[in-house]
This record gives C-alpha cells, sequence and structure tokens, in this order.
C-alpha cells in the first residue's frame, strides 16, 4: 500500500467510531509513520483510539503485520532444525528464558531469542546475561544463522532495523499512559518475535501481583490475542498462564539469577523454576514435533537438564558471545557485593507475598533496576530468599538475604515489609501454571 491510499482522516474516523478500517488503511498509516511522514499528533491520536476503541481481529492482524515489515524480518530457511522461541510478560525473578533456550537447542531446535531490557519491576533477560563478565547481547541478525548452526542459540538485543514501528509507538504510548492495551500489546511483541522467522511460538503469559498484566481474566485476553495473532501468521503457538503472585524460583537480582539458572541447567535448583522451563520447553517440543505430545516434551527437557546437555549448549552460547564461561562453574567470578544482610522475622507465622512489585522496588533502590531506558544498573546487587510461600517460621528465624552496597538500604528494606508478609494462617496458594490456551 503506498502512501497515496493514507486517508488519515477516513482511518481515524473508523476507529473512532468502532468500525473496521478500510482494509489497507492502517498498512498504509504504518507505514507513513515509520518513516516519518505522518504527523506526530495523528501517531498519537490512531494509538489513543486503538487504546480506548480496540481493534478487531482483521485489524490487529493488518496492524502487526504492518509494524513487523516496517522492519527486517530474518529466515532461517534450510536450517534443517525447528526455529522455536518463547515470550514471557515478565515478573520477579523470571529467569526461564536462560535455562530454556539452551534446553531447547539441546533438543533439536533453534532458538534466535531476541529479548528485552529490564524497565520499572521486571528484569531482562540481556540485562541478566550481562552479568555475565564480557557477555556480549549485541549480535548483529547478519551472525544469527552461523551462531544458530553453532551453538543453536543466539540471546540477542532489539536492533535499530527489527520493527522500528513498534520502537516509535512505544516510545510514544510510554510517555501518554497508553501502555496496557490489548491489541498494541500484541502488535508491540509479535512484530519483534516474528521478525526472528519462527516455526513455533510458546507464550508465558503471568498473572499475579508482580505481573505486567494482574488480572487473571485480562491476561487471558491478552493470551488469546497473541496466539490468535501468532497462528494468524502461520507460526505454531500455545500460550499458559502462569503464576507471578509470588517469585519465580528463590533469586531476584541479575547477578544471582544467573546463578540460580546454571543450577537448573545442572538439574540442581529450585522446584517452580525447573517446572516452568519443563511445561514450557515440553509445549514447544511437541509444537515443534520433536516430541510425541506436550508430557514426552516435558521429559526430554528434564532429561536434557540432568544429563548436562542444555549446561553444555549455554556455555558454548556465552562463549561464543564473549562471555567468562568459567564464572558458571565459579560463580565468585561473578560480580558480587562485598556486604550481605539477613532479614530476620519480626514474629512467628506463615509466610504470604503480598505485593511483588515492591521486589522491584527494592532492587531498583539498591541501584539493581532501571527507572528510565539508558540507566545503569548495578548486577551485583539483589535478593536471595531462604523461605518460600506458607512455610512457618518462629521470630527470629531468616527470611531472606539482601546483597547490597549500602545504597538505598534502608528503602529497600521497607519496600520487603510490603512484599513479604508473615500472617497468622497459611495462605492458599494458586497452582504455577494455571490456564493453557491454544
Ligand atoms: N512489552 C512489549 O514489548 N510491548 C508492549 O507493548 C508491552 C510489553
Amino acid at each position: 500500500m503506498d502512501e497515496a491510499a493514507l486517508d488519515l482522516r477516513g482511518l481515524l474516523g473508523a476507529l473512532r467510531e468502532g468500525r473496521a478500517p478500510e482494509v489497507g488503511a492502517i498498512a498504509a498509516f504504518v507505514a507513513a509513520a515509520s518513516a516519518g511522514r505522518a504527523p506526530a499528533e495523528s501517531v498519537g491520536a490512531f494509538l489513543a483510539l486503538v487504546f480506548a476503541r480496540g481493534l478487531g481481529t482483521e485489524p490487529l492482524l493488518e496492524l502487526t503485520r504492518a509494524m513487523l515489515h516496517s522492519g527486517r524480518v530474518l529466515s532461517f530457511e534450510g536450517l534443517g532444525r525447528p526455529v522455536v522461541d518463547k515470550h514471557s510478560t515478565g515478573g520477579i525473578g523470571d529467569k526461564a528464558s536462560l535455562p530454556l533456550a539452551p534446553a531447547l537447542a539441546a533438543c533439536g531446535c533453534a532458538v534466535p531469542m531476541i529479548s528485552g531490557r529490564g524497565l520499572g519491576h521486571t528484569g531482562g533477560t540481556l540485562d541478566k546475561l550481562e552479568a555475565i563478565p564480557g557477555f556480549s547481547t549485541a549480535v548483529h541478525p547478519d551472525h544469527y544463522r552461523a551462531q544458530l548452526e553453532s551453538t543453536g542459540v543466539v540471546f540477542g538485543g532489539q536492533t535499530a532495523d527489527i520493527a522500528p514501528a513498534d520502537r516509535l509507538f512505544y516510545a510514544l504510548r510510554d510517555v501518554t499512559g497508553l501502555v496496557e492495551s490489548i491489541p498494541l500489546i500484541t502488535s508491540s511483541i509479535l512484530s519483534k518475535k516474528l521478525a526472528e522467522g519462527l516455526d513455533v511460538l510458546v507464550l508465558d503469559v503471568k498473572f499475579g501481583s508482580g505481573a505486567f498484566l494482574p488480572e487473571v481474566e485480562r491476561g487471558a485476553e491478552l493470551a488469546r490475542a497473541m496466539v490468535d495473532v501468532a497462528t494468524g501468521f502461520g507460526v505454531r503457538t500455545v500460550a499458559w498462564q502462569t503464576n507471578m503472585e509470588r517469585p519465580l524460583g528463590r533469586t531476584i537480582g541479575h547477578s544471582l539469577e544467573v546463578e540460580e539458572s546454571v543450577h537448573c541447567l545442572t538439574g540442581r535448583g529450585p522446584s517452580d523454576l525447573r517446572e516452568l522451563v519443563c511445561l514450557l520447553g515440553g509445549e514447544a517440543l511437541a509444537l515443534a514435533g520433536r516430541a510425541a505430545d506436550n508430557a514426552e516434551g516435558r521429559h526430554r527437557i528434564a532429561r536434557c537438564l540432568d544429563d548436562g546437555s542444555a549446561f553444555e549448549v549455554f556455555a558454548r552460547t556465552v562463549e561464543a558471545q564473549g562471555g567468562d564461561t568459567g564464572a558458571l562453574f565459579d560463580p565468585s567470578r561473578l560480580p558480587r557485593t562485598r556486604e550481605v544482610q539477613v532479614l530476620g522475622a519480626d514474629r512467628g507465622g506463615y509466610v504470604h507475598f503480598g505485593d511483588l512489585r515492591a521486589f522491584g522496588r527494592a532492587l531498583l533502590a539498591l541501584g539493581g533496576g532501571r527507572q528510565r531506558v539508558g540507566d545503569t544498573i548495578d548486577p551485583a546487587v539483589g535478593f536471595r530468599l531462604l523461605c518460600a510461600e506458607g512455610d512457618a517460621v518462629a521470630e527470629g528465624q531468616s527470611l531472606i538475604e539482601i546483597h547490597h552496597t549500602r545504597r538505598g538500604l534502608e528503602r529497600a528494606r521497607e519496600e520487603l515489609g510490603r512484599a513479604l508478609l508473615l500472617r497468622d494462617e497459611p495462605p492458599v496458594p494458586r497452582p504455577l501454571a494455571l490456564t493453557r490456551i491454544a
């Protein structure tokens, strides 16, 4: 669709009245906006109208396709392996991508994982990996194929030529309070993921106080929209709604999360992290035809965590991306704070998790989070939980380690008081995996 077909009034009028725009109108608009030829106020109006009025299935497919094709779309045809990825809406302590990508590669898939950085209360996969000394996530898209052939995994970041329309729209949404819209989130996430040239996509949509969209119903709506759109592009896709009412695993903070990921990759580590990796990995293997069904897929993922083959892929990928593989064997080579404070229970009771975002704010206070794009983070700071949801603890019992450099310690302790609670009654925890949406 060329610019001549751009009819701004017609497009915005249809959106305002809740009608489907003319076929091609959204594509023409996105092309003009990405080329800097649409007035800034029209981009704002477009985003605000989609936010307020929603978007039907066909227009949403058109929007996603236009955003995807605003930039480069990778293709791994002829690689001889299914091209697979997962996307998580993110949460506290969610480091599942680190063990999952190599586990999938160890089971015969190629995983060109393009991830984001942390912002606000959630951490980003790229930042976690960069806690490994020397690790570079600046992999040029021209180099993906060679690394997929050698290790099976690339951990890269979004480059300027991947979905530039999303970059433009997201920056505007961010400053105008238009982030939390199902069609805008769907097109944003999928325009980047589909640029990886995928055959299979597994989505992890979190619910709970630590999630991007806390309510189960809103998360289900997002999962449904993402599955429908990705499937519309011919990508075999499944979503799971998983629990972010408690942190994933026992660590929060970049270096500590790398260490915990290595434990998972060597058959150890917390059971919830392993369960999630096996669940999502099992789904991906079944969709990719590398397992007869997801039960067999789960079993295969578990085996390659236990037999060292997933760890071996991870180590080779770390090496390929310039990282110090010695740090995977010796955690003292990862960034560490000199000081660790242990918080004890101020009363006896059962462990509950309250406002999970408070963990994110506590990490931010210590210098381990990012308030603005471009802020630097300290990978060494963070928390190690010494208790789990529902544990009965006695007064004085150790609850959590704070790895700190003194900066923001008081503020972090205050926030932890909102995140980690002791009550007389035990909690009624919800399962790790709630609903499967296919
Ligand atoms: N993550 C994205 O990449 N885009 C959104 O719109 C929201 C979360």
